[in-house]
């Protein structure tokens, strides 16, 4: 299978590659797939009606915004920062309301992508002018590293979408560690966890008819046909879900449907596919309040309140530095 072994990789990208389709068995890391055309995939995921999340993490931004609001108050104002803000849909709908009470206060979209923060800057200045914003634009890691030196006053961190879904729960544990070792006792966290609910809603929200799921997961594999010199075909490969209601995983996959091999030029590897052999490409993790209390606990973190939507389909919990946490 790995016809001639590579030493050194010119991108991180190729190196995860290699390791993950060298591996038995073989994997895709999910980051992988939000390049620009991964992006607006994204976009029209959230806009299908299977995808509940956004909608029910809308409801609650609607539902509660002036409880949100007035949890994040402090005498010296405070400061929002977004990591990953995208279109700041979501968000604009708490922007309007601290502004329209005058709450003393800054946003500061955090995105990998320069385009989609010109455009979130462009809109919120002729949707709400008063809103105060300095965009920032970097990587969640890069981020982090500097979160630290925004403290002049109470930062809230905002991290929506319920994106933690996609990482392992020590990974998961390790981001919020991250987080919380830039954060004072004053500080807040402010992040959506999509709950465990009835499993067919969740297949269904993964594996829409329309095929926009497919697209997303096989972008994968579109990327590493352009950008390392592949030849996979799509077709040969199927798109599958599957959700462990006990675990909360929701788990996505290419299955090859027949015995094949792809040459990836630029890895100088030959892949070797059995039939219906598979390929794991993302983890979307459901969770339930014990599983979140756990995860805050194990990262120094306490849950402070949260917020649901009316039918508990996801929630939104406010985090605290634990006053003991060693930072
Ligand atoms: C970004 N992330 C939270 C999405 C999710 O629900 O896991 C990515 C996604 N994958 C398939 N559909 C949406």
């Amino acid at each position: 299978m790995k016809s001639t072994p590579m030493t050194a990789f010119d991108t991180a990208f190729a190196e995860d590659t290699y390791k993950g389709l060298t591996n038995f068995p073989k994997y895709l890391l999910s980051k992988y797939i939000y390049n620009e055309k991964g992006d607006k995939l994204f976009q029209k995921i959230m806009a299908m009606p299977e995808y509940y999340l956004t909608n029910c993490e809308k409801g609650i931004f609607e539902e509660h915004t002036a409880a949100i609001a007035d949890s994040f108050n402090s005498p010296d104002g405070f400061d929002i920062i977004e990591l990953g803000a995208g279109d700041g849909k979501k968000t604009k709908i708490l922007l309007r309301h601290l502004a329209e009470k005058k709450y003393n206060f800054t946003y500061q979209p955090v995105d990998i992508s320069q385009h989609v923060l010109n455009e979130l800057e462009q809109s919120l200045a002729t949707e709400i002018p008063e809103v105060n914003v300095k965009t920032q634009q970097g990587t969640y890691f890069k981020t982090l590293e500097r979160l630290a030196d925004y403290n002049t006053r109470k930062k809230i961190i905002m991290v929506l979408g319920s994106n933690i879904g996609n990482l392992l729960h020590k990974d998961a544990i390790n981001f919020l560690k991250n987080i919380q070792n830039s954060m004072s006792t004053e500080d807040m966290l402010f992040m959506g966890f999509d709950q465990k609910k009835h499993p067919q809603k969740i297949i269904d929200a993964y594996n829409d008819p329309a095929g926009i799921t497919e697209a997303f997961n096989k972008n994968l594999l579109e990327r590493i046909n352009t950008e390392l010199d592949a030849n996979f075909n799509l077709d040969s490969f199927l798109h599958w879900e599957t959700y462990d209601p006990e675990s909360g995983t929701a788990k996505s996959f290419l299955v090859s449907r027949d015995q094949q091999e792809v040459l990836i030029a630029k890895l100088g590897l030959r892949v070797k596919f059995e039939a219906w052999e598979t390929i794991h490409t993302e983890i979307s993790q459901k969770y339930d309040d014990a599983v979140v209390a756990w995860l805050a606990s194990e990262a120094g973190l306490d849950i402070e309140t949260s917020f649901s939507d009316r039918d508990n389909c996801y929630k939104n919990y406010v985090f605290r530095k634990r006053a003991s946490a060693n930072s």
